[in-house]
C-alpha cells in the first residue's frame, strides 16, 4: 500500500444536488423485488448450477413471493436455454410470476432469447449495455454515442421481435450498465434515446435499471444519483427505476436503501447476497429491515433456517455466522451485561398479555421466532458471559432458580471452566458443573440414616437423630429445632461441628422434565471468618433435599478452609527464611 500520499486513487466526486429531497424522506412500502439468483448469483459461482438446481431454486422464490425471477441468461449457454424452456414447455411458471431473461446488445443474441421465451405467459427482456467512461475507452475504444447506439439499436430489435411471440406480453427492461461509474447526463441521454424507441406508456412503463455495477463510492452518492436521475428524465411516470447495488464497499444494502428513499421503485438483488465478487444485494436483509420497520415486504422469510440450507446446498456457499439474521451466531449473546438485558426483555415480553405488543427487547431488533429461529441459542456461556446469562441457562433449561445472591458463586466456577478450556460451555456442560460443584457431595461429612420425631403438642418442636460419618468416622447426633434443617444444625452443634450460621434457604419444585423433583438451596456463614458458602441438593422428598443442602454447604466451606489453608503453607515454604515479602 501506498503511504501518506496516495496518488494510486482518487475520490468518487460529488454529486451536485444541493436541494437533495432523499435524506428527509421514510421508506413506507416494500418495492418490487425481482431475484437475480439464478442469473447474477448464478454467474457468480465456481461451478454453475445444474437444471434440477436452477429448478429447485426456482421454486424456492416463488414460494418466498417473487414475483419477478430472472431465469438466467438463455443466449449465453445451452443450459440455460434450456432451463428457460423447461421451465415454460412444462408449464411451471406461476400465472402471477414474470420471469426476466438478460441479454447482451447484440442482434443474434437477442434473437435467440426470443426464441427462449416463447410461449411464457409474459416475460421481462432485460437488455444491457455497458455505457461507462472505463469501458468506453479500455474494453471497446467507443464514442458516447457509438455506446449509446448500441442501446438504441438493441432496443429496436426487442421491439421487432415482440410480434413473433403472439400471446407472451413482454416487457422491456433496460440497464445502462456500471451506471454508478458513468456521466449522470450521458446516462440520462441513453436512457432516454431508449424510452424513444420503446415508447412506455403509465400504463405499461420501461424498467430502467440503474446498476452500480461495481460500488464505488458511499452509499448516500448512489442515492444523489438516483435522486439526479428522476428528477431530471423527461417522462419519470412512464419508467419504474429499479435498482442493482453490488457490494464492492460492503454497502449494497444502505447503498439500496438511501436510493428507494431517493424514489426507486424496484430492487433486483439475491438471496444472502451471492454475487459477482463481493456479491449482489442481499434481499433478505433489506426485506427484513423492512419488516423491522413495521413494513410487510412481500416476501415470505418465516423459515430463514431452511432457506439458508437450501441455499447452501445449492450454492456450494455458506452463509456467515455474523450475516444479519440468517447467521449462526445473530441471535447469541456472549457479554454478561447483555445476556442480563436480552433475559429481561424477553421475560417483559413473555409477561405481556397483549398479543400485538410492539418487541421490544434489548440487543434483538427482530423477534427470532418470526423468522423461525428460537430463543435457544441466544445466551451461550464462555469466560466472558456474566452471571445473569448462567442463570437464564440454568432456568430456562433446567428449571433451577438459582438464589440471586448464589449467581457470583457459581458463575465463578463456570468461567474458570470456561476460561481453563478456553471454550464455550454448552448448556449440559453447565448442568454437569452444577452437579459436581453442589450435589451429593459426602467429604468430610455425610448423613446416613435418620429419624425425624415431632412433638405431638407441638408440630414446630422437633427431634432429629441421625447416624453421620465424619472423616470416616461413625458418630450418632441428635438435635432439636423447629424444623429438621435447624434440628440438623442443632445436632452438628452437639458433637461440635457448627462453625457456621445458617444465612438463607430456599426451595422450589423443578418446573421442568417429568420426574417430581425439588431442589433446596442453603447458605451458611463461617462464624470465623464470615465467608459465605452455597450447597444445594436435588431429591424427590422435599425434606431431604434440605438437609442434604446443608450438607453440601458445609462440606464445600470445609473444603474452601482446607484450599486457603493449603495456600498458605505453599506461600510459606517458597519464601525463603529471612528474606521480607
Ligand atoms: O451488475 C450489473 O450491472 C448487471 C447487469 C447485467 C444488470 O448484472
Ligand atoms: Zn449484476
Amino acid at each position: 500500500m501506498q503511504k501518506n500520499t496516495i496518488s494510486k486513487y482518487r475520490p468518487f466526486p460529488a454529486i451536485d444536488l444541493p436541494d437533495r429531497q432523499w435524506p428527509g424522506r421514510v421508506i413506507e412500502k416494500a418495492p418490487t423485488w425481482c431475484s437475480v439468483d439464478l442469473r447474477d448469483g448464478n454467474q457468480a459461482l465456481a461451478i454453475p448450477m445444474n437444471i434440477e438446481e436452477k429448478l429447485e431454486l426456482f421454486q424456492t422464490l416463488v414460494r418466498i413471493g417473487f414475483k419477478e425471477i430472472e431465469v438466467g441468461f438463455p443466449s449465453a449457454s445451452d443450459t440455460e436455454f434450456a432451463f428457460t424452456r423447461h421451465l415454460i414447455e412444462n408449464d411451471l411458471i406461476p400465472p402471477d410470476v414474470t420471469i426476466q431473461a438478460l441479454v447482451q446488445a447484440r442482434e443474434h443474441l437477442i434473437h435467440r432469447t426470443f426464441e427462449a421465451i416463447q410461449g411464457a405467459r409474459q416475460a421481462i427482456v432485460h437488455l444491457y449495455n455497458s455505457i461507462n467512461p472505463l469501458q468506453r475507452r479500455v474494453t471497446f475504444g467507443l464514442s458516447r454515442s457509438q455506446i449509446k447506439e448500441i442501446a438504441v439499436k438493441g432496443t429496436q430489435i426487442v421491439k421487432e421481435l415482440v410480434p413473433t411471440v403472439g400471446e407472451t406480453i413482454v416487457k422491456y427492461e433496460y440497464s445502462p450498465e456500471s451506471f454508478s461509474d458513468t456521466e449522470l447526463e450521458f446516462s440520462l441521454e441513453v436512457c432516454e434515446a431508449v424510452m424513444d424507441v420503446w415508447e412506455p406508456t403509465e400504463e405499461k412503463p420501461i424498467i430502467l435499471n440503474l446498476p452500480a455495477t461495481v460500488e464505488l463510492a458511499t452509499p448516500n452518492v448512489h442515492a444523489d444519483q438516483i435522486e439526479w436521475f428522476g428528477r431530471n428524465m423527461k417522462e419519470r411516470s412512464k419508467a419504474l427505476i429499479s435498482l442493482h447495488t453490488h457490494n464492492d464497499r460492503g454497502c449494497g444494502v444502505a447503498a439500496t436503501e438511501l436510493s428507494l428513499m431517493a424514489g426507486a421503485q424496484r430492487v433486483e438483488g439475491t438471496l444472502f447476497g451471492n454475487g459477482e465478487r463481493t456479491g449482489n444485494l442481499d434481499i433478505v436483509t433489506v426485506a427484513l429491515n423492512l419488516y423491522t420497520q413495521g413494513i410487510d415486504p412481500g416476501l415470505d422469510f418465516s423459515d430463514l433456517n431452511a432457506l439458508r440450507r437450501t441455499y447452501e446446498r445449492i450454492t456450494s456457499m455458506p452463509v456467515h455466522e455474523r450475516h444479519p439474521y440468517a447467521g449462526d451466531l445473530v441471535f447469541t449473546a456472549f457479554s454478561g451485561s447483555h445476556q442480563d438485558a436480552i433475559k429481561k426483555g424477553m421475560d417483559q415480553m413473555d409477561a405481556s398479555s397483549d398479543s400485538g405488543a410492539i418487541w421490544q427487547v434489548p440487543y434483538l431488533p427482530i423477534d427470532p421466532e418470526d423468522i423461525g429461529r428460537t430463543y435457544k441459542a441466544i445466551i451461550r456461556i464462555n469466560s466472558q458471559s456474566g452471571k445473569g446469562g448462567m442463570a437464564y441457562i440454568m432456568e430456562r433449561e433446567f428449571g433451577l432458580e438459582l438464589p440471586k445472591s448464589m449467581h457470583p458463586e457459581f458463575s465463578a466456577v463456570i468461567n474458570k471452566i470456561a476460561d481453563a478450556g478456553s471454550k464455550e460451555l454448552q448448556p449440559n456442560e453447565i448442568k454437569e458443573a452444577f452437579h459436581r460443584e453442589y450435589l451429593d457431595l459426602n467429604q468430610p461429612l455425610s448423613l446416613n440414616a435418620y429419624k425425624i420425631l415431632t412433638a405431638p403438642d407441638d408440630h414446630r418442636h422437633i427431634t432429629f437423630s441421625a447416624e453421620i460419618i465424619f472423616q470416616g468416622e461413625k458418630r450418632q447426633i441428635e438435635g432439636q429445632g423447629n424444623g429438621p434443617i435447624a434440628a440438623l444444625v442443632d445436632g452438628l452443634d452437639q458433637v461440635g461441628l457448627k462453625d457456621f450460621h445458617l444465612t438463607d434457604f430456599r426451595q422450589h419444585a423443578i418446573s421442568t422434565g417429568s420426574s417430581a423433583e425439588a431442589v433446596a438451596y442453603i447458605q451458611i456463614q463461617d462464624t470465623g471468618n464470615d465467608a459465605s458458602t452455597w450447597g444445594a441438593s436435588i431429591d424427590s422428598n422435599i425434606e431431604l433435599a434440605g438437609l442434604k443442602a446443608l450438607v453440601s454447604a458445609f462440606n464445600r466451606a470445609r473444603a474452601k478452609k482446607e484450599a486457603k489453608a493449603d495456600k498458605s503453607i505453599a506461600k510459606n515454604k517458597v519464601v525463603a527464611p529471612g528474606v521480607s515479602q
